[in-house]
């Protein structure tokens, strides 16, 4: 197999953002915002936070663990484990994962792009004069506008991601993710000035018990975890392998899952008190940051600016996973398959976003096309890719760790050892992770 020059991360810095950069995503404030909505707010808070200890970071370390012991991408990290078994395919479920939820976030990054388009030359009367709603509605009905800011939105990931792990990845990672922090530091403190701050506040912090008692809430909230950190998609094992053998990564594993649960707390503090402030209802749907919020925008003080801070931040968070999101399938055609960083860039790239196309129709020309239960392209691809793939790949791949990675090897690969915490998180892994997700999987399969 032509082994071109190992790719590496230049510093443990560019290593922490580029993870970071990849969990925190559209997932954090988009999908955050309205999955809390609807699942009661505080409740499904607490519940998430307990996903993320119990199986989210474990597995986050397992994934960090796999690519750095075996420096290959998902696909070849557990052939190079299991040589000759079938557990040697389920990188693959990885591969196609990032590359079908990678087909679809492009599609809402476009639409992203082109918020950020308006608000930054101060456009919004466009929208204004129809209303928000009916506006966001009528924009994604439309053929071909928003392909055009879907072809941009993959364009923009293709250019960072030809220019390779060190080059690309890490570079724009060390400009963007600060940038991104600032810009979520002064929204929140915008918002607590808003009269509605407390009201969001509450809903988010105070957990109203009886929500626990809900299932669908314990779906919710690991089918979020997942998708927030980017867990059982091949990005971890992957951004793992390009690490050089000597660093800590159960601190990694820990700064990652806490940085992620962090920005989506600080995003939920910006998009409920403003929902509150004006009145407007949180359980909006995917809808609430397109249609609510520049409703919301509109009616502020300054809200052009906010606005501009606000989509600004959503296609920085957006660019930063959709790299890593592309970086899956390039890796594994570069290391399998001998391409080079440049074919496998152009050609996945283009596959991904004809594969994202009918997504985007699905809301106009082809809204015909939809599931017995009513979802449409993009909501179908959604759901086969996080709620079926995740769990399905983060099962095996805890079972696969927990069960068939000697005990010796695996804690020695987390840096953990045989330490009471090493025990500990391959407990976790054996007995705990595949419960959860197993439970969440026959819940996805058989809703009701
Ligand atoms: N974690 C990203 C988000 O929250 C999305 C993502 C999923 C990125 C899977 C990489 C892998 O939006």
């Amino acid at each position: 197999m032509p082994e071109a020059r190992k790719e590496q991360w230049a510093s443990q810095r560019g290593f922490l953002l580029a993870a970071l950069g990849s969990a925190v995503g559209l997932g954090n404030v988009w999908r955050f915002s309205y999955v809390a909505g609807e699942n009661g707010g505080g409740a499904f808070l607490l519940v998430y936070l307990a996903m993320i200890l119990l199986v989210g970071a474990p597995l986050l370390l397992g994934e960090f663990a796999l690519g750095r012991s075996t420096q290959r991408e998902s696909a070849s990290a557990l052939h190079a484990l299991a040589p000759g078994s079938r557990w040697g395919r389920i990188g693959l479920l990885g591969v196609l994962a990032s590359g079908l939820i990678l087909a679809y976030y492009a599609v809402i990054a476009g639409w992203v792009l082109r918020y950020l388009g308006l608000y930054l030359t101060n456009a919004t009367h466009e929208l204004a004069s129809v209303g928000y709603a009916m506006a966001f509605g009528s924009y994604v009905t439309q053929p071909l506008q928003p392909l055009a800011w879907q072809l941009l939105a993959m364009a923009l990931t293709m250019l960072v991601i030809v220019k390779g792990v060190e080059q690309g990845i890490e570079k724009i990672s060390l400009v963007l993710m600060p940038t991104l922090a600032l810009l979520l530091l002064a929204l929140t403190i915008y918002s607590a000035t808003l009269p509605g701050f407390a009201r969001g506040a509450a809903f988010l912090f105070q957990p109203d018990w009886s929500a626990l008692l809900r299932p669908e809430v314990y779906l919710a909230a690991l089918g979020q975890a997942f998708f927030s950190i980017g867990l059982a998609m091949g990005v971890m094992v992957t951004y793992g392998s390009y690490q050089p053998g000597t660093r800590h990564l159960p601190r990694a594993a820990l700064t990652i899952a806490a940085g992620d649960t962090l920005f989506a707390v600080a995003a939920g503090l910006v998009v409920f008190p403003a929902v509150f402030s004006f009145g407007l209802d949180p359980a909006q749907g995917p809808g609430l940051a397109f249609a609510v919020l520049p409703e919301v925008f509109a009616r502020m003080p300054g809200g052009t600016l906010v606005g501009s801070a606000f989509f600004l931040l959503l296609a920085i968070a957006a660019l930063t996973s959709m790299v890593s999101l592309l970086e899956v399938p390039v890796a594994w055609a570069i290391q399998r398959h001998g391409w080079t960083r440049r074919q496998a860039c152009l050609r996945l790239g283009a596959l991904i976003y004809l594969v994202g196309l009918p997504a985007s129709l699905g809301f106009g020309v082809l809204s015909g096309v939809r599931t017995p239960s009513g979802l449409g392209i993009l909501d179908s691809l959604d759901y086969l890719a996080v709620e079926l793939l995740l769990p399905l790949n983060g099962l095996l791949l805890a079972v696969f760790i927990g069960w068939l990675w000697p005990a010796a090897d695996a804690m020695r690969a987390s840096d953990l050892g045989h330490s009471r915490l090493g025990r500990l998180w391959r407990a976790l892994l054996r007995y705990v992770a595949p419960v959860l997700i197993g439970l969440i999987l026959l819940g996805n399969l058989w809703p009701g």
